[in-house]
């Protein structure tokens, strides 16, 4: 479907959202490898949620859904059925990683197969380390999906990932849950952390970067989890907040987890005024209101460390420094080519088909000059983060602008539309 946008003047309101997607898939994982029930409330509505409930459910798992609740009836340790077919995981990594990991440790074989976009995405990373662990797994010619995993005995491991990515060290840690002795993981930067906090695991700052530690006893117990609302679908609300005069939103219960709020903080250094207040916590994951208001940005040097923490948000931060002073620049960014599609050849090619100038590296990219076209119109490249960041940038041109295959919003946020349109004002 191609949507158009016209230009708004601007928002005003409240938002409540979905349950982040990365915890909603941990909370499915956890709670279906625990012996009895857990209530997850608030859970996504993401397709790709969907997917890890789905795998889960051929599994052998048992799901009651209520609205934004569901019950999830675990099996316990080990309990799991082999699944009459392939298990599907459809466009999300999340669940194809975090479950290559599971199923490395089970007494049976298991098939995970994938949509187009997931099907190039690369899985050595996750491969090799399973391998050391002694898992018995088998790619594609192209080291891709689909993964063929059949029993094994499986070890514990000491390894230093050589990419700084959540789900490759959750991936570990699934396997490493089945295993007497401890396992360690060194990751170099600081990448979400929700399986950790879920799990209650031991992570520590050391030179070489953070030292993860877990065996058997970690193993997930059935507890009702809370999933505060998703702040990767928040940030394109906020930078359309940000940007627009007389502008002020309200985002209630939004996830606070410091590794995930990286963008936050490189809006505030670029002049965003953003307030958080309310704050709690429920299952080791901080969550809290946010009062975002316009305000006038300025380009800022985007540190190379900081980078797996923006990793989903600098579509939209690539967004905000066009309409900021300055030149947007950012680099370090090769795993933008890695996700849902080349990111850094999706958002290069939509800001050049707006007339931007656009200077592409390998590993990042500077966008400079003006839009010049009347009415864009944006190739989503039917990936959800390309899509929603193009849509807020379509409003905020005085043309207008369109996005074509928008309804891939639904991968992380089928709301999206509603949403927008019950605080544009
Ligand atoms: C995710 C980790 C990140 C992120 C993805 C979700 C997760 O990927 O980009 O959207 O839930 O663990 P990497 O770990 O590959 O960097």
């Amino acid at each position: 479907m191609l949507q158009s946008f016209n230009k708004i003047n601007k928002v005003n309101g409240e938002l409540e959202l979905p349950g982040d997607k990365s915890i909603s898939h941990r909370a499915v994982f956890f709670s279906s490898m625990a012996k009895g029930d857990s209530a997850i409330n608030n859970i996504s509505n993401g397709d790709d949620v969907k997917s890890t409930i789905e795998c889960f459910r051929q599994l052998g798992v048992q799901f009651e859904t209520k609205k934004n609740e569901v019950i999830v009836h675990g099996v316990g340790y080990k309990g799991f059925n082999e699944a009459s077919s392939f298990l599907n995981a459809g466009n999300s990594g999340t669940t194809a990683r975090l479950l290559t990991g599971l199923l490395a440790a089970q007494d049976f074989s298991s098939t995970i197969t994938g949509d187009e976009s997931l099907s190039r995405r690369p899985m050595l990373r996750i491969a090799e380390p399973l391998r050391l662990m002694g898992a018995e797994i088998e790619l594609s010619a192209n080291k891709t999906l689909p993964i063929r995993i059949s029993p094994s005995q499986i070890k514990n491991i000491n390894y230093t990932l050589p990419v700084s990515s959540a789900q490759v060290k959750s991936c570990l840690i699934l396997a490493g849950l089945h295993v007497n002795e401890q396992s360690i993981l060194i990751v170099k930067d600081e990448t979400r952390d929700h399986t950790e906090r879920l799990l209650n695991l031991k992570s520590e700052k050391s030179d070489a970067g953070w030292i993860i530690s877990f065996s058997q006893k970690d193993y997930p117990f059935a507890q009702d989890y809370f999933v505060p609302g998703d702040i990767s679908s928040a940030s394109f609300f906020i930078v359309l907040t940000l940007l627009l005069p007389d502008s002020e939103l309200l985002i209630k219960n939004i996830s606070l987890n410091p590794t995930r709020t990286g963008f936050i903080n490189v809006l505030k250094q670029m002049g965003a005024n953003i307030i958080a207040m309310n704050t709690s916590v429920s299952n080791n994951e901080p969550f809290g209101d946010l009062i975002i208001r316009s305000s006038n940005l300025n380009n800022v040097s985007i540190p190379l460390s900081i980078v797996p923490n923006i990793i989903d948000e600098i579509p939209i931060l690539a967004v905000a420094g066009i309409f900021a002073d300055g030149t947007f620049e950012i680099k370090g960014v090769e795993e933008l080519r890695k996700k849902e599609t080349d990111r850094i050849n999706s958002l290069t090619d939509n800001f050049r088909q707006a007339g931007l100038s656009v200077d592409e590296y390998d590993a990042g990219f500077k966008i400079s000059g003006r839009v010049t076209v009347s009415q864009p119109q944006f190739n989503s490249f039917n990936d959800h983060r390309i899509a929603m960041a193009f849509s807020v940038f379509s409003l905020l041109l005085d043309t207008g602008g369109k996005v074509d295959n928008f309804e891939c919003v639904k991968i992380s946020n089928p709301e999206f539309f509603t949403q927008l349109n019950s605080v544009i004002r």
